[in-house]
Protein backbone atom coordinates (compact mmCIF):
# COMPACT_ATOMS: atom_id res chain seq x y z
CA UNK A 1 0.00 0.00 0.00
CA UNK A 2 1.21 3.44 -0.35
CA UNK A 3 -0.43 6.84 -0.15
CA UNK A 4 -0.06 8.67 -3.30
CA UNK A 5 -0.19 12.69 -3.33
CA UNK A 6 -2.45 14.66 -6.09
CA UNK A 7 -3.11 18.38 -6.43
CA UNK A 8 -6.77 18.62 -7.14
CA UNK A 9 -7.46 22.37 -6.80
CA UNK A 10 -4.50 25.14 -6.29
CA UNK A 11 -2.61 24.24 -3.15
CA UNK A 12 -5.34 21.81 -2.43
CA UNK A 13 -3.71 17.91 -2.32
CA UNK A 14 -5.79 14.57 -1.88
CA UNK A 15 -3.53 11.89 -0.08
CA UNK A 16 -5.06 8.81 -1.25
CA UNK A 17 -4.84 4.93 0.04
CA UNK A 18 -5.84 2.03 -1.90
CA UNK A 19 -6.63 -0.81 0.73
CA UNK A 20 -7.17 -3.62 -1.36
CA UNK A 21 -8.45 -5.85 1.39
CA UNK A 22 -11.29 -4.08 2.30
CA UNK A 23 -14.62 -5.32 1.14
CA UNK A 24 -14.48 -7.75 -2.69
CA UNK A 25 -12.98 -4.42 -4.50
CA UNK A 26 -10.97 -2.37 -2.05
CA UNK A 27 -11.69 0.91 -1.09
CA UNK A 28 -9.75 4.28 -1.66
CA UNK A 29 -9.46 6.08 1.78
CA UNK A 30 -8.85 10.08 1.31
CA UNK A 31 -7.39 12.85 3.39
CA UNK A 32 -7.23 16.44 1.76
CA UNK A 33 -4.72 18.98 2.93
CA UNK A 34 -5.08 22.80 2.10
CA UNK A 35 -2.10 24.29 2.00
CA UNK A 36 -1.46 28.21 3.16
CA UNK A 37 -0.08 30.38 5.70
CA UNK A 38 -1.56 27.78 8.50
CA UNK A 39 -2.69 24.67 6.62
CA UNK A 40 -5.41 22.52 6.98
CA UNK A 41 -6.02 18.77 7.09
CA UNK A 42 -9.29 17.47 6.63
CA UNK A 43 -9.97 13.74 7.89
CA UNK A 44 -7.32 12.13 9.83
CA UNK A 45 -7.38 8.77 8.61
CA UNK A 46 -7.44 5.08 10.13
CA UNK A 47 -4.77 4.81 12.86
CA UNK A 48 -3.37 1.90 10.60
CA UNK A 49 -2.52 4.31 7.93
CA UNK A 50 -1.27 6.65 10.13
CA UNK A 51 2.69 6.05 8.64
CA UNK A 52 1.62 6.63 5.70
CA UNK A 53 -0.47 9.45 5.57
CA UNK A 54 1.96 11.52 7.55
CA UNK A 55 5.25 10.49 4.60
CA UNK A 56 2.69 12.02 2.09
CA UNK A 57 2.09 15.03 4.13
CA UNK A 58 5.36 16.04 4.55
CA UNK A 59 6.14 15.72 0.97
CA UNK A 60 4.27 18.79 0.83
CA UNK A 61 4.80 20.72 4.18
CA UNK A 62 6.58 20.17 7.03
CA UNK A 63 5.02 19.11 10.06
CA UNK A 64 5.41 22.15 12.33
CA UNK A 65 3.70 24.02 9.52
CA UNK A 66 0.25 22.33 10.11
CA UNK A 67 -1.97 24.99 11.90
CA UNK A 68 -5.47 22.88 11.71
CA UNK A 69 -6.93 19.29 11.48
CA UNK A 70 -10.29 18.90 11.38
CA UNK A 71 -12.54 15.95 10.01
CA UNK A 72 -16.39 15.62 8.93
CA UNK A 73 -17.26 13.62 12.17
CA UNK A 74 -16.42 10.52 14.50
CA UNK A 75 -15.17 7.62 13.33
CA UNK A 76 -12.40 5.30 12.19
CA UNK A 77 -11.37 6.22 9.20
CA UNK A 78 -12.26 10.41 9.73
CA UNK A 79 -10.77 10.55 12.97
CA UNK A 80 -8.92 7.33 14.13
CA UNK A 81 -5.51 8.83 14.03
CA UNK A 82 -6.61 12.19 15.79
CA UNK A 83 -3.79 11.91 18.12
CA UNK A 84 -0.90 10.31 16.30
CA UNK A 85 -1.69 13.92 14.21
CA UNK A 86 -1.53 16.07 17.23
CA UNK A 87 1.72 14.42 18.41
CA UNK A 88 3.50 14.68 14.79
CA UNK A 89 2.30 18.45 14.52
CA UNK A 90 3.24 20.12 17.27
CA UNK A 91 1.31 22.96 16.53
CA UNK A 92 -1.90 22.21 15.11
CA UNK A 93 -5.32 22.78 16.64
CA UNK A 94 -8.02 19.76 16.60
CA UNK A 95 -11.26 21.82 14.90
CA UNK A 96 -14.77 20.70 14.65
CA UNK A 97 -18.61 22.31 15.06
CA UNK A 98 -19.41 22.78 18.73
CA UNK A 99 -21.52 19.59 18.88
CA UNK A 100 -18.74 17.52 17.82
CA UNK A 101 -16.58 18.93 20.43
CA UNK A 102 -19.28 18.88 23.48
CA UNK A 103 -19.65 14.78 22.85
CA UNK A 104 -16.08 13.64 21.45
CA UNK A 105 -13.62 16.27 20.47
CA UNK A 106 -12.91 17.46 23.76
CA UNK A 107 -12.52 14.53 25.66
CA UNK A 108 -11.17 12.60 23.26
CA UNK A 109 -8.13 15.09 21.44
CA UNK A 110 -4.73 15.05 23.56
CA UNK A 111 -4.74 19.01 22.98
CA UNK A 112 -7.83 21.42 23.45
CA UNK A 113 -10.40 21.70 20.63
CA UNK A 114 -11.15 24.95 18.54
CA UNK A 115 -15.13 24.76 17.99
CA UNK A 116 -16.39 26.27 15.22
CA UNK A 117 -19.92 28.06 14.84
CA UNK A 118 -21.99 27.26 11.72
CA UNK A 119 -20.59 29.07 8.66
CA UNK A 120 -17.85 29.82 10.88
CA UNK A 121 -14.69 30.88 8.24
CA UNK A 122 -11.06 30.22 9.20
CA UNK A 123 -8.81 32.68 7.04
CA UNK A 124 -5.76 30.39 6.73
CA UNK A 125 -3.68 33.08 4.96
CA UNK A 126 -4.47 32.35 0.99
CA UNK A 127 -7.21 30.00 1.75
CA UNK A 128 -10.41 30.35 3.48
CA UNK A 129 -12.46 27.59 4.94
CA UNK A 130 -16.18 28.10 6.14
CA UNK A 131 -17.34 25.26 8.47
CA UNK A 132 -20.39 24.23 7.35
CA UNK A 133 -22.98 21.98 10.51
CA UNK A 134 -24.42 19.00 8.52
CA UNK A 135 -25.96 16.79 11.29
CA UNK A 136 -26.78 13.01 9.75
CA UNK A 137 -25.07 14.04 6.91
CA UNK A 138 -23.46 12.01 5.47
CA UNK A 139 -24.20 10.62 8.97
CA UNK A 140 -23.70 11.14 12.94
CA UNK A 141 -25.06 13.78 14.82
CA UNK A 142 -21.56 16.00 15.10
CA UNK A 143 -21.14 15.73 11.11
CA UNK A 144 -19.94 18.66 9.15
CA UNK A 145 -18.34 19.27 5.85
CA UNK A 146 -15.74 22.20 5.01
CA UNK A 147 -15.78 24.74 1.49
CA UNK A 148 -12.51 26.20 0.78
CA UNK A 149 -14.04 29.57 -0.66
CA UNK A 150 -10.97 30.84 -2.85
CA UNK A 151 -10.94 27.24 -5.12
CA UNK A 152 -15.00 27.10 -4.92
CA UNK A 153 -14.17 23.39 -3.30
CA UNK A 154 -16.77 21.59 -1.02
CA UNK A 155 -15.13 18.67 1.32
CA UNK A 156 -18.40 16.31 0.65
CA UNK A 157 -16.40 13.44 3.10
CA UNK A 158 -18.56 10.21 2.43
CA UNK A 159 -21.16 11.09 -0.17
CA UNK A 160 -20.61 9.92 -3.36
CA UNK A 161 -18.26 7.50 -1.56
CA UNK A 162 -17.17 4.61 -4.24
CA UNK A 163 -15.62 1.46 -4.10
CA UNK A 164 -12.12 0.10 -5.89
CA UNK A 165 -9.25 2.12 -6.69
CA UNK A 166 -10.22 5.78 -7.60
CA UNK A 167 -9.03 8.54 -9.40
CA UNK A 168 -8.41 12.04 -7.66
CA UNK A 169 -10.56 14.02 -10.47
CA UNK A 170 -13.18 12.68 -12.87
CA UNK A 171 -15.31 14.58 -16.03
CA UNK A 172 -18.13 12.14 -15.42
CA UNK A 173 -21.00 11.30 -13.45
CA UNK A 174 -20.24 11.08 -10.01
CA UNK A 175 -23.99 10.42 -8.34
CA UNK A 176 -24.95 6.84 -9.94
CA UNK A 177 -21.63 4.97 -8.90
CA UNK A 178 -22.52 6.41 -5.16
CA UNK A 179 -26.45 5.66 -5.80
CA UNK A 180 -24.89 1.54 -6.72
CA UNK A 181 -22.81 1.66 -3.51
CA UNK A 182 -25.37 2.89 -1.53
FE1 LIG B 1 -18.22 8.20 7.67
FE1 LIG C 1 -15.57 7.87 5.78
Amino acid sequence: MRTTVAEIAPSIYRLSTFVPNVGPTGFTFNQFLIDADEPLLFHYGQRSLFPLIVEAVKRVIPLDKLRWTTCSHVEGDESGALNQWLAAAPNAVPAHGQLGCNIWLADMADRPPRALKDNEVLDLGGKRVRWLDTPHVPHNWDAGLIYEETTGTLFSSDLFTQTGPADPTTESDIVAPAIAVA
